[in-house]
């Protein structure tokens, strides 16, 4: 069985102060609905203080990034040691980070290696450009970037991962993919992709998020698709009002997956 995923993806927004607010409200409004995996992910300088203010609430605190290395000479870089203690999860390869901060799917697989390696939960993004979706490749090109992404990473690890799928032409944009659309390519595609490496079996314990202008409107329909088990939420994650929303629509209609 599969737990319902809402997690926040801030990217570079919030000081420490709005960090902390923003964090203390969404603990009053869903610190209790143990039925969702609730994970904000703040800026790097943001993550000591907000992972104080959830401690003891459930939520979990994630990274947006990270650097495959332990340490040593990566000015700005941030590793998966330095994110013990403070962040559970870590966002691997968003699409803003492929196409701002030349990530590729080598460096994208280094740093799920890390992750893992550290005990953190991995959150890899997937997603194809509006060019590849209208010349039809979305298929052929998420299904190679999950399998890049997860190159020697075992069974046994991969079930401790979870894969988000972001049509590039969806996020931030107000344009999120219908629900039959995200259901095919979390399904067919994502979960096609974990199967034919690790068996039928272990793909179906393998979480799957949809993200891409999710809200609290639209999370009902995309939550009741079969193979979509959560989302990563960029613009909606910012406000606890809908964010909490959305925990709460996950929590009151997603059916066990
Ligand atoms: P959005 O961002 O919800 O603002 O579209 C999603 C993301 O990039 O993770």
């Amino acid at each position: 069985m599969r737990k319902p995923m809402m997690a926040g993806n801030w990217k570079m927004n919030k000081t420490i102060a709005e960090a902390t607010a923003l964090a203390q409200a969404i603990v009053a409004a869903v610190g209790n609905e143990e039925s969702v995996e609730r994970v904000i992910c703040p800026p790097f300088v943001a993550l000591p203080a907000v992972a104080a203010v959830v401690a003891g609430s459930g939520i979990g605190v994630g990274a947006q990034n990270m650097h495959w290395e332990h340490s040593g000479a990566y000015t700005g870089e941030v590793s998966a040691p330095m994110l013990q203690g403070i962040a559970g999860y870590v966002i691997l390869g968003h699409s803003e980070r492929r196409q701002f901060f030349a990530e590729t799917d080598t460096t994208v697989n280094r740093k799920v290696h890390a992750a893992l390696a550290a005990g953190l939960t991995p959150i890899v993004c997937v997603g194809e450009s509006l060019e590849q979706n209208a010349a039809g490749e979305t298929h052929a090109f998420v299904s190679s970037q999950v399998k890049a992404a997860l190159a020697d990473i075992d069974a046994a690890q991969a079930q401790r991962l979870v894969i988000a799928y972001e049509p590039i032409w969806a996020i931030g944009t107000g344009r999120a993919a219908t629900a039959e659309q995200a259901q095919a390519i979390c399904g067919a595609t994502v979960r096609g992709a974990l199967a034919e490496l690790y068996g039928a079996q272990v793909a179906s314990r393998i979480r799957v998020l949809y993200g891409g202008s999710t809200n609290a409107k639209n999370i009902a329909e995309i939550m009741a698709q079969p193979d979509i088990d959560g989302a990563l939420i960029g613009g909606a994650s910012l406000q606890a009002d809908s964010y909490a929303a959305m925990v709460r629509t996950t929590a009151a209609t997603y059916a066990a997956h």
